[in-house]
């Protein structure tokens, strides 16, 4: 593990891979060549942080939105995520060794069979780990998750399983894709926008937010450490005084 003398960690990091197009259009490339350097990035920052000993760690890959880009750029990002997941088969008794639990946020219905097989497979092999959580989130919506969460409180009281009056902030909680997983402390955003887009907005309420001007692809370990940085000097109060 690096030591890097941080005070005090994130216990959880939520990141918001953005720029990809825009650093291929700076190079007269195709967008999905922006998300093939996006995708290298995202291992680079992912392995980085596990190693800092971060513990969760939640990169937004593709929203409940992104649908509306030209199919050929949907294609490119989940044949990337496939990739990725293949990579992740392939390398799972090194994930297993190094205690790494990928897991999925999102919708699955929408995806191909082929990547939710793929997702459940992974998923369910490393479930035991507990070193570093690694959360991919695609076809994922912030609104989307709170909905589906009070769906299934709903269907509960209907079922006689629960009363209205008992539903609390933790029921709630436990309907999120990330289930168990603490809040998050940091949300990165490169690029330079200043948004969450829909991104873990329950997850998100008391977290520090970052940004810097840096392109996704263009990311590197260094601006990793100054947003940890950034984080280790804030004061925060979670509205208290
Ligand atoms: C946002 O940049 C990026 C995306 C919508 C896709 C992110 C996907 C990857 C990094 C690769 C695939 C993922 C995995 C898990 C391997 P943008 O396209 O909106 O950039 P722009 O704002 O400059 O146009």
């Amino acid at each position: 593990m690096e030591n890097k003398d941080f005070s005090v960690l994130p216990a959880h990091v939520g990141v918001i891979m953005d720029g990809n197009g825009r650093w291929a259009k700076n190079r007269g490339l195709p967008r999905s060549k922006g998300h093939i350097e996006g995708a290298k990035t995202f291992r680079k920052i992912g392995e980085y942080a596990g190693n800092l000993g971060i513990r969760h760690i939640s990169f937004y890959a593709f929203s409940t939105e992104n649908w509306s880009r030209p199919q050929e750029e949907v294609e490119a990002i989940m044949a990337l995520f496939g990739d990725y997941l293949h990579e992740a088969v392939d390398r799972l008794d090194e994930n297993i060794e190094k205690g790494i639990r990928l897991r999925f946020l999102g919708d699955r219905n929408g995806l191909s069979e082929e990547l939710i097989e793929l997702i459940d497979f992974v998923e369910e092999k490393t479930r035991d780990m507990d070193k570093v959580n690694l959360n991919i989130a695609v076809n994922y919506g912030g609104q989307q998750e709170i909905l589906h969460s009070v769906k299934n409180i709903a269907k509960d009281v209907k079922a006689g399983l629960i009363k209205p009056e008992d539903i609390t902030l933790d029921t709630i909680q436990r309907g999120l894709y990330t289930l168990e997983q603490p809040p998050v402390d940091l949300v990165i955003r490169p690029s330079g926008e200043q948004r969450l887009s829909n991104f873990l907005l329950w997850q998100s309420a008391y977290a520090e937010f970052w940004s810097s001007d840096v392109l996704w692809p263009d990311f590197t370990e260094k601006d990793f450490d100054e947003a940890l940085r950034a984080f280790e000097k804030r004061n925060r109060r979670f509205g208290g005084v």
